[in-house]
């Protein structure tokens, strides 16, 4: 099954980590070889600016997601 990986790139949520979080999921992706079974989208400002960076993964939504974070997260793909 394929993995949906959505990056929020409002303006809020990218300043407050989520251009990193972006780079580090798709080094990630290649480092562990996943290209074929995660994709990577872009997702538009919901207005939940406060609980940025956020990250839906399958459709689950994660806030505040820091580097610590995002690395527990991405463990479970
Ligand atoms: S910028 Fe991500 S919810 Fe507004």
């Amino acid at each position: 099954m394929t993995t949906q990986i959505m990056v929020c790139m409002g303006s809020a949520c990218f300043a407050k980590g989520n251009q990193e979080n972006l780079e580090y999921i798709k080094e990630y992706i290649e480092d562990n070889n996943l290209d074929t079974n995660v994709s990577i989208a872009g997702a538009l400002c919901e207005n939940k600016c406060s609980d940025g960076p956020r990250i839906i993964i399958n459709g689950n939504e994660y806030k505040n997601v820091t580097r610590e974070k995002l690395e527990e997260l991405l463990k479970t793909i």
